[in-house]
């Protein structure tokens, strides 16, 4: 594995591997990797020749500074981590590199700024756009990996690829989840043990919420969601909506589309948790 932290060499060697015929997956991540962000990258090595890591903890995407300071920073066990996996690059840059004069940019996200994420996090989607955008002009890869756990985060990335026209093929995973279901995530390191041993409420409520779809309506279902999981004292549901897989527009009926997802955000102390489910098969 090379780590290359200069966007120009990085740029100068993928340009190189493409001309020779080589196909680029490329996993973006913000590091403290886990069982997820590996199987993002073993889904690239299957499809690709060459498969690029990226590691770089976005200040744009964070609305919240105290947030920012917080998120885990351990690139020496990232990199053992990777070593355990085939990953032929790896990109760190610093925030000049990415960021050398302030990006004006902004892009117009339609529904997806105002709902869930987009309402509760103002800016964030903006700052996720500003980076991808930027890593995929350096990387040029032909697919690039997500983890569907940010489920609006892939909506968000395909309208941008739509956006600026780009022949990215995205391609989104399932969810990795601990042994009691929690949805893995880099902020669950920030867990302390008590919260740690309340969080699996979540994925197991989304989970019994299946069972509920027969006989609750969606309002109920959602109230019912919400409730379960505020009555733990560590937890506080800061939304539940049930929504469109497609669109991601709110839905008010089982039969209304096939494709429903439910997705969550959830304040542990103050750490937020996001995870969903699908209501079909
Ligand atoms: O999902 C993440 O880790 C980040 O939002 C991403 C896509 C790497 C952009 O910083």
């Amino acid at each position: 594995m090379k780590v290359v932290e200069n966007r120009n060499e990085l740029n100068n060697t993928v340009a190189d591997l493409r001309s020779s015929g080589r196909s680029i997956g490329f996993v973006p991540t913000m590091g403290a990797l886990h069982e997820g962000h590996l199987s993002l990258i073993e889904c690239s090595n299957r499809e690709n020749d060459i498969t690029i890591v990226s590691i770089f903890v976005n200040p744009t995407q964070f609305n919240d500074s105290e947030d920012y300071k917080r998120y885990p920073r351990i690139i020496q066990d990232d990199i053992k981590k990777l070593k355990r996996v085939k990953c032929d690059f790896l990109f760190t840059p610093s925030k000049d590199e990415m960021y050398p004069d302030e990006d004006k940019r902004e892009f117009d996200f339609g529904n997806l700024e105002s709902i869930m994420e987009g309402a509760h996090r103002p800016g964030h989607f903006r700052g996720v756009a500003l980076i991808v955008s930027k890593l995929f002009e350096i990387v040029n890869p032909h697919r690039a990996y997500f983890g569907e756990k940010d489920f609006q985060q892939v909506a968000i990335i395909n309208r941008l690829t739509k956006l600026l026209n780009l022949d990215i093929k995205i391609v989104s995973c399932p969810i990795m989840r601990e042994k009691d279901g929690l949805a893995m995530s880099s902020r669950n390191m920030l867990l302390s043990t008590e919260q740690r041993d309340n969080v699996s409420i979540i994925s197991e409520t989304l989970f019994d919420s299946l069972q509920k779809k027969k006989i609750l309506s969606i309002a109920e279902t959602k109230e019912w969601v919400i409730r379960k999981i505020n009555e733990n004292p560590f937890l506080e549901v800061e939304y539940f909506e049930i929504v469109d897989s497609e669109t991601l527009n709110s839905v008010n009926e089982w039969s209304q589309v096939v494709k429903i997802t439910g997705c969550i955000a959830v304040q542990v102390g103050n750490i937020r948790l996001i995870d969903n489910i699908r209501f079909y098969s």
